[in-house]
Formats: structure tokens, sequence, C-alpha cells
């Protein structure tokens, strides 16, 4: 049997303990450095997970456009053929693929956006219906195709101060979660999101029509890879890392019920006003 920790050290004279105590202080410095290595792998890893869930979206979001610009360019091509081509009806045309091709520039700014790393970007004064609208970029088709009603509701002129992509990525990360939750349910299936001023914060909820979380799961959402999906579902990951970032932004992140319904609601503080 190996001797106790306690007669070990006695036995041991000042310089030899004095070793023992540098080795251990190597130890735990390397330990600290693999744990911080590990918290960016875990960041990584969600970003990379949300990039997925918006690459099917991205694929519709881009391939419905493409089919109208297709569309619009054979009937221009008839136009041109014909001798009596009607001036309105080529400018229709024209104005519809201008649109649709902005539409897909503005899929792939968001996109890039994303990928770009953003940690080192300074937080900046962001209109949370903003940050909705390039949110919900990713998703609406999704949410559509599963007969999913969206609902959007942001008090006028309400902004945070934050890094945009950061907190976009928490909305993606909620969403999804909702997604999941409801997709299948036979009951109405409903994503409503709310922004608006209370007591000095602000506030945004992501309520969806499900009914709560299981008692025996709430104590544990938070925690990093706590999930109740399959593997190739879910990681865990999505609701720690959101709750970090909210928390950078010297917000809240709390999960609660809202007339039954399943709730997450953060609280930011007011961007400060610039004085001149
Ligand atoms: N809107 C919701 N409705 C019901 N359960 C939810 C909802 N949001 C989160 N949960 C529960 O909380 C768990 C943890 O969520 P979290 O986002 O951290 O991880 P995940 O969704 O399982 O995986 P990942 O986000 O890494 O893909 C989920 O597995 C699910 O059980
Ligand atoms: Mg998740």
């Amino acid at each position: 049997m190996s001797k106790p920790w306690k007669e070990i050290i006695e036995e041991l004279d000042q310089e030899q303990l004095k070793k023992l105590a540098l080795k251990q202080r190597d130890e735990i410095d390397e330990l600290a450095r693999l744990l911080t290595l590990y918290k960016e792998v875990s960041v990584h890893q969600t970003r990379l997970a949300t990039m997925g869930e918006m690459c099917g979206g991205i694929a519709h979001e881009i391939n419905n456009p493409l089919t109208i610009i297709n569309g619009s360019l054979f009937l221009l091509e008839r136009q041109f053929q014909k001798k009596d081509a009607r001036p309105e009806v080529i400018a229709g045309h024209f104005e519809r693929i201008h649109e649709t091709v902005s539409h897909i520039s503005s899929v792939v700014v968001n996109m890039r956006a994303m990928v770009v790393k953003c940690e080192g970007t300074a937080k900046q004064v962001v209109k949370i219906n903003d940050l909705f609208c390039k949110s919900l970029i990713f998703c609406e088709t999704k949410f559509k195709n599963r007969s999913i009603k969206l609902e959007s509701i942001c008090q006028q002129g309400l902004s945070i101060n934050c890094q945009p992509t950061q907190i976009t990525q928490v909305l993606l990360n909620l969403f999804s979660n909702s997604f999941h939750a409801i997709k299948d349910l036979e009951i109405e299936r409903w994503i409503s999101i709310k922004a608006w001023s209370e007591n000095n914060l602000i506030y945004i909820r992501v309520i969806d029509s499900g009914n709560g979380i299981d008692n025996e799961h709430v104590k544990s959402i938070f925690t990093p890879y706590y999930t109740t999906k399959s593997i190739d579902e879910g990681t865990g990951v999505g609701l720690s890392i959101s709750k970090k970032i909210v928390e950078e932004h010297q917000g809240t992140l709390e999960y609660k019920l809202v007339d039954g319904n399943t709730c997450f609601e953060m609280s930011f503080p007011f961007p400060l006003e610039k004085k001149s």
C-alpha cells in the first residue's frame, strides 16, 4: 500500500518540499492553460454548430432568389425578342432582379459577419430591430417550412451596446432551441420575439409555443454539455455560451414560464449616452 501524503511530507526536507511545491505550481499552470484552451474550443464549437444551423437556411435563402432571377431573365429575354416590347414590363423585371440580388447580398454580408472572429471587435450601439432582422434572415424559411408562425415586436428606437455578431449568435441559439422544441408539436407552432424597456433595463424575450422545460432538466440547462438531444441534434453548449456572451454584455439570461409557454429572457443595461 502506498504511504499516506502526511508521512511523505514529514519525511521531506525544506529543499524537497520547495521542489514539490514548484512542480505542483507548474502542473496547476498547465491545467489552467488547458482549461483556457478548452473554453476557446467550446466557443469555437458553438460557432461552428450555429454556422451549420445557418447553412440549411442559407441554402434556401439563396436558392429561392436564384430561381426568381432565372425566371425574370427568361421573361426579359422573351420581351427583347418581341417587336412590341413594353418598357414598363422590362423595367419591372430589372427591378425584381435588383431587389433579389440585394437580398442575396444581405444574406452573404450577414453570413460573413458571423464567420469573422468577433472577440476583438469593439462594442457599438445597435438597434434591436436590426439584430432581430439580421438573425431572422437565417431561419425564416426554416420556420415557414414547418408552419411556425413568427411574431416580432420591438419597442421603437431601442438600442443596446453590444458586439452585434455575438448577440445574433445568442438569438440564433435561442431560435434553434425553440425550433427544435416545437417543430413536431401537434399544437399551434409559434415563436415570438419581443423587446421593450422597463425600470432602466432593456428586455428581450424569445417565447415559443412549447409548454416549458421539465423540472428535472431546468436546473441543468445552462450547464455546459447538458443536452436532452441526440448526438447529431445538439452538443449542449448553446445556452451556456449564450449566457456567457450576455453576461459579458453586463446582461442576464434566464429561463421562465410566461403564460405557460417556454421563455428565455435577456436583460441589458441602457447604452450610455455619449457626452459631447
Ligand atoms: N425552447 C426550449 N424548449 C424546450 N427545451 C429547451 C429549450 N431550450 C433549451 N432547452 C433544453 O435545454 C437543453 C440545453 O440547451 P442548449 O442550447 O444548451 O443545448 P442543445 O440545444 O441541447 O445543444 P446545442 O445548443 O449545443 O446544439 C436542451 O437540450 C433542451 O433540453
Ligand atoms: Mg441549443
